[in-house]
């Protein structure tokens, strides 16, 4: 499918997936390059970049990968510039990149609590920040940022993630706000379960746990990587033009079912102190 990017000037618009090489950040980048749009994407791996680009330029996408690691302002300054230098424009950023792991919150090291909060509470600040000036001269800008519905619940088992996605949800509000005049949209989608390579990893660690996730989703399935992309692709785009500050769902109706999944206890069997 191919949007309709007329009228957002002769270039193609360029479009930011920062974790954009791997996952659910690779299946952004994928559709919005079938939208129309030019890619950038930054990862920490150069691995994850090869990745990404590799696959991008075999569908026909024109790519930028730009090395980065979110958590390091000075680093996400020259990924701006970078972009800047290259393409002279930004339409869209998307803030996907993230940390996560299960762990008791009582056993977790000051230094793992900081890898977590700031890939992405501080790494979606940096490059909101970063990016405005570029944002700003877009005619029609757009950031979306990835968050999760544990946001608003709790986390139990990734107490780390739940804070800094609850944080990113109130950035997104207020940047909303703060730059409406601006005519720059700032929405947040929260997924559901989703399986990646990345999340099998880090979250779903057993048989056991994604059967008992799965049984816990309403419509009885995990969401794909492109249902979370479609809906990053709606929020940043002409039909979402009078949506700012929201946070769309997309989670099988998970949290309106069943609330909390208490990761931890699913994982690991819940333990009497
Ligand atoms: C306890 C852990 C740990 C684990 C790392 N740490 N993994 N502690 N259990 N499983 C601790 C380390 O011991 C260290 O603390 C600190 O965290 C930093 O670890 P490093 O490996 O040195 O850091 P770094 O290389 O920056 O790794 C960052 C990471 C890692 C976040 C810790 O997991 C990572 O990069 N993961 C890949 C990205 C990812 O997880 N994506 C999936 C997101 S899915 P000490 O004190 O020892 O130095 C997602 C969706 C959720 O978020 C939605 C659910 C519905």
């Amino acid at each position: 499918m191919t949007r309709d990017t007329s009228g957002i000037g002769a270039e193609p618009p360029v479009a930011l997936v920062t974790g954009g090489g791997t996952g659910l950040g690779l299946a952004i980048a994928r559709r919005f390059a079938k939208d129309g749009y030019t890619l950038v994407i930054a990862s920490r791996s150069a691995e994850h970049l090869a990745h990404g680009s590799d696959v991008l330029r075999a569908e026909g996408g024109t790519v930028l990968t730009v090395p980065t690691d979110v958590r390091e302002p000075a680093q996400v300054d020259a990924l701006f510039a970078k972009v800047k230098e290259k393409f002279g424009r930004l339409d869209v950023l998307v803030n996907n990149a993230a940390g996560n792991f299960v762990a008791r919150s009582e056993e977790m090291s000051p230094n793992a609590w900081r890898a977590v909060v700031g890939i992405v509470l501080d790494g979606t600040f940096y490059c909101c920040r970063a990016a405005f000036p570029l944002l700003r001269a877009s005619p029609r800008p757009a950031v979306v940022n990835i968050v999760a519905s544990y946001a608003w619940l709790a986390g139990p088992g990734t107490a780390h993630s739940a804070a800094a996605k609850a944080g990113v949800v109130s950035l997104t509000r207020s940047l909303a706000v703060e730059w409406a005049p601006h005519g720059i949209r700032v929405n947040a989608v929260a997924p559901g379960p989703v399986r990646t390579e990345g999340t099998d990893r880090q979250l779903w660690v057993s048989e056991a746990l994604t059967e008992s996730v799965r049984s816990g989703i309403p419509l009885g399935r995990f969401g794909t990587p492109e249902e979370i992309a479609s809906a990053v692709s709606f929020l940043a785009g002409r039909e979402a033009a009078y949506i700012t500050g929201e946070v769309l769902t997309v989670d099988g109706g998970q949290w309106l079912g069943h609330g909390v999944m208490d990761l931890l206890a699913q994982a690991k069997g819940r333990e009497r102190a």
